[in-house]
């Protein structure tokens, strides 16, 4: 991207501060407007014996109900299985499942209506945690394997082996903005849907299987997000398809938004994971062998935790040569919520195991961590650069922004400081802790990494820019913009962005797996090559050149570069163009080349490249509170080129900050029916601007520009998220600064009842050894 192109604003900037920026909630509603509610089920698991309906009709307002008897089409929202009903005929599958939504004419009244409401049931026993699903069999699909060499007999030849089990907690999305959509019959047969939903495509899908009609009759637009972070990557659908069941029965335009609790109690959030391993090593801490299992928390449907487990799978090596692994994952059925995406999908999970398991190598072999794993990074070539799902590493920069990063945070001297800091306290200390990450850029899924654009000049010279990604504060449309700007030569100000829209651009993909730039980017500048070679041939029929290739669209001029003084303006070639009959609109596409994976061999190329990043996190905890402060964090990301250097110390920043809000402070507590106790924030605690870091560095990989991906960038959005594992591992260095046990636990997340009980532990550990 050239300079002149790079740091814009992001373009709803203003609009953020100033309240200005139109989500979906704050469009002017129709009159008419119903209002759901839903009737949230008070048990885990139960059997509906009998729903009540009478008297309700004396509550001024009410107007119906929804029940699974109102579906014409497919009582599902799944979009990998079609397992997950909109509304349930008979079963109740976790805590909080709406049973029924009611419909009134004002938001007060429809809540009044389902406070009314009885419904009898008849509670069952719940399966509520992974090790209960595992005792009782209970499983989405089958187990995954992915395998490499011979772990088995590796072990046996291993000179140390670890054994160990290691569990790690969900996350909530928390994104500002709720589940929200409202939904317009409109034009005699058709649904004008407006949607907080990462993918729009999807949503019109849905949809058309719930209420029996084709796709072309729904139009589901999507303004922007208060925030996705994954939840909104399917998790939107069932808001969306209730509020469209509710406009198909009565006729009038419908809205639901979910109000914080209700949000929190019933959408799926990031998947809990428990893995249990075997480890093989040398004496130099070199890894032989790791044979481990993964189960994660599936929740009642399956949505899309066979991607993610995958994912999970396939970051178990985080950036180290493993040559002998077998991985074997499973997702557990559960009656809980149905867990989703949520950044990083699964590879955060995979690298935090990896990452624990190091460490639990380092303090066995008292080597420093970071010395373990420099030892085992991937280099080389062939074998001993390639993954255990056979996708060679073409492009590995993983020492590179290690060593980087290590210089800039000044590593080495401040590990003695820190060491002598520890022996002249006795109730703080500090713990410093360094950990790369590489993560895979494609959606696993091969046929998802497309996308569409659709660019539209008018006659003024004033241009329309839609495409299929959805903006959720990630600063995909201000990227966009630049790009269509860039290609065509032409100010940023020339275009109006269009709200995301399935009329538009049609069968889109989610924004997500961090691609929404490097797909929809592609797609926009092919569209804009596409017109920009028809405007040269009438740009150079004006300007007397045989030869349109050689024009130069710049600064909203088009000059050939042997006579830049002969130059005519954007503005009149595209009126000459209109005058010539030239077509002013065009469509773009992009698909990603050379990538494939076949999952029953679980061999290929899934990730059309990988994004490499490294943190270096200081951290001081209070041995009488266990609490901790982050004192420092140092990161440097490969973005490749950036197109936005603003934006992506944002993305870098933001991801950083809510991976440590996973690792360290949200917690996610149910009792044991199934009933979730944090459903606000006054007891779901995420990070706010006193958990950001005091000294917080962030560093773009220099030089780093990426061949085959728009303008030579990389993608951002995800990546970062799992440098916060450094703030993790820098915590249990701190930990150990009280004794000199051989082994670390900490619980995730680390708040500080897990700190006080692993600095306890060490402590009896280091007592029992003297
Ligand atoms: N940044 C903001 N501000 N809000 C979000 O919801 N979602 C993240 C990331 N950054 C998110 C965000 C997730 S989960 C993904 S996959 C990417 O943005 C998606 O956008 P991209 O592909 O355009 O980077
Ligand atoms: N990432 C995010 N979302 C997805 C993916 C992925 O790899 N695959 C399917 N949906
Ligand atoms: Mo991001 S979890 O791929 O929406």
């Amino acid at each position: 991207m050239k300079e002149n192109y790079k740091s814009k604003p992001h373009e709803s900037a203003v609009g953020h501060v100033s309240g200005k920026a139109i989500y979906t909630d704050d469009q002017r509603l129709p009159s008419g407007m119903l209002y759901l509610w839903p009737v949230l089920s008070p048990y885990a698991k139960a059997k509906i014996l009998n729903i009540d309906t009478a008297n309700l009709n004396n509550i001024p307002g009410f107007v119906t109900l929804l029940t699974a008897d109102d579906i014409p089409g497919i009582n599902n929202t799944g979009s990998i299985k079609h397992d997950e009903v909109l509304l349930p005929q008979t079963e109740i599958n976790y805590w909080g499942q709406p049973v029924v939504w009611v419909v009134a004419e004002t938001e007060r009244a429809a809540q009044t209506v389902a406070e009314t409401l009885k419904i009898e049931y008849e509670p069952l026993t719940p399966i509520l945690t992974i090790q209960d699903g595992i005792k009782n069999q209970s499983f989405h699909g089958d187990k995954n394997i992915m395998r490499r060499g011979n772990p088995i007999k590796a072990l046996q030849e291993s000179d140390f082996i670890l054994t160990g089990n290691i569990e790690i907690q969900g996350q909530d999305h928390f994104y500002l903005e709720t589940q929200v959509a409202w939904v317009i019959p409109n034009l005699e047969d058709g649904y004008q849907v407006y949607s907080s939903t990462q993918h729009p495509s999807e949503t019109q899908a849905i949809i058309s299987e719930v209420l029996g009609i084709p796709r072309n009759q729904i139009v589901v637009t999507c303004l922007r997000m208060g925030g996705g972070f994954g939840g909104k990557e399917t998790q939107a659908n069932p808001t969306a398809a209730i509020a469209a069941l509710a406009a198909y029965k009565t006729g009038c335009p419908a809205r639901v938004r979910l109000k914080r609790d209700q949000d929190m109690i019933t959408t799926g959030k990031r998947h809990p994971f428990l893995a249990q391993y075997q480890v093989g090593f040398n004496s130099e801490g070199q890894l032989l062998a790791l044979d481990i299992d993964l189960y994660s928390d599936g929740g009642w449907s399956v949505d899309l935790s066979f991607p993610i487990l995958q994912r999970a799978m396939f970051h178990i090596d985080n950036c180290y040569y493993i040559p002998n692994l077998e991985v074997r994952g499973q997702v557990v059925k559960t009656n809980k919520v149905s867990n989703t995406a949520f950044r990083g999908f699964g590879g955060p999970q995979g690298m935090v195991i990896i990452e624990e398991i190091i460490d639990q190598i380092a303090r066995k072999l008292s080597l420093p961590p970071e010395t373990i794993r420099e030892r085992n990074f991937y280099r080389g070539e062939g074998e001993t650069n390639t993954t255990h799902y056979g996708q060679e590493i073409f492009d590995n920069r993983i020492l590179r922004v290690w060593e980087e990063v290590k210089i800039k945070s000044n590593f080495d001297n401040r590990k003695q400081e820190i060491f002598e800091f520890n022996q002249n306290h006795d109730y703080q200390k500090r713990g410093l802790a360094i950990t790369p990450v590489k993560f895979g850029i494609s959606f696993t899924k091969t046929e998802y990494n497309q996308a569409g654009a659709l660019i539209l000049i008018y006659q003024d010279g004033s241009i329309q820019l839609n495409h299929g990604g959805t903006e959720m504060g990630q600063g995909l449309q201000t990227k966009m913009l630049q790009v269509a700007s860039q290609a065509l030569g032409v100010n940023i100000k020339r275009f109006r962005i269009m709200p995301t829209s399935t009329d538009k651009v049609p069968n889109t993909s989610a924004t997500a797996a961090s691609s929404g730039s490097d797909l929809n980017g592609q797609a926009v500048k092919n569209a804009c090559e596409t017109l920009k070679q028809r405007l040269a041939e009438v740009a150079a029929k004006l300007l007397n050149f045989n030869d349109a290739k050689e024009l130069i669209f710049e600064e909203d001029w088009v000059y050939c570069k042997s006579y830049p003084r002969y130059k005519i303006a954007f503005e009149e070639v595209v009126k000459q163009a209109y005058n010539q009959r030239v077509s002013l609109s065009a469509t773009g596409y992009y698909r990603t080349p050379n990538i494939y994976y076949d999952p029953k061999i679980g061999k290929g190329r899934p990730f059309y490249y990988y994004s490499y990043g490294a943190a270096v996190s200081e951290v001081e905890i209070d041995g009488f509170t266990g609490t901790f402060k982050l004192r420092q964090v140092d990161i440097v990301q490969d973005v490749g080129e950036s197109l936005n250097p603003l934006i992506d110390i944002g993305q870098i920043e933001g991801g950083f900050v809510q991976g440590m809000g996973w690792l360290t402070m949200e917690e996610l507590v149910w009792d044991e029916q199934g009933r979730l106790k944090t459903f606000a924030p006054s007891t779901y605690k995420i990070p706010t601007i006193k958990e950001i870091p005091k000294s917080f560095n962030v560093h773009l990989l220099k030089r780093a520009a990426q061949d085959g991906v728009i303008y030579g960038s990389k993608a951002v959005g995800e990546p970062p998220f799992m440098l916060a594992i450094s703030v993790r591992e820098a915590i249990r260095d701190a930990i150990a600064a009280w004794g000199n046990s051989d082994s670390i636990s900490l619980a995730s997340p680390a708040t500080p009842e897990a700190i006080l009980n692993a600095i306890e532990q060490v402590q009896l550990k280091s007592e029992n050894a003297l």
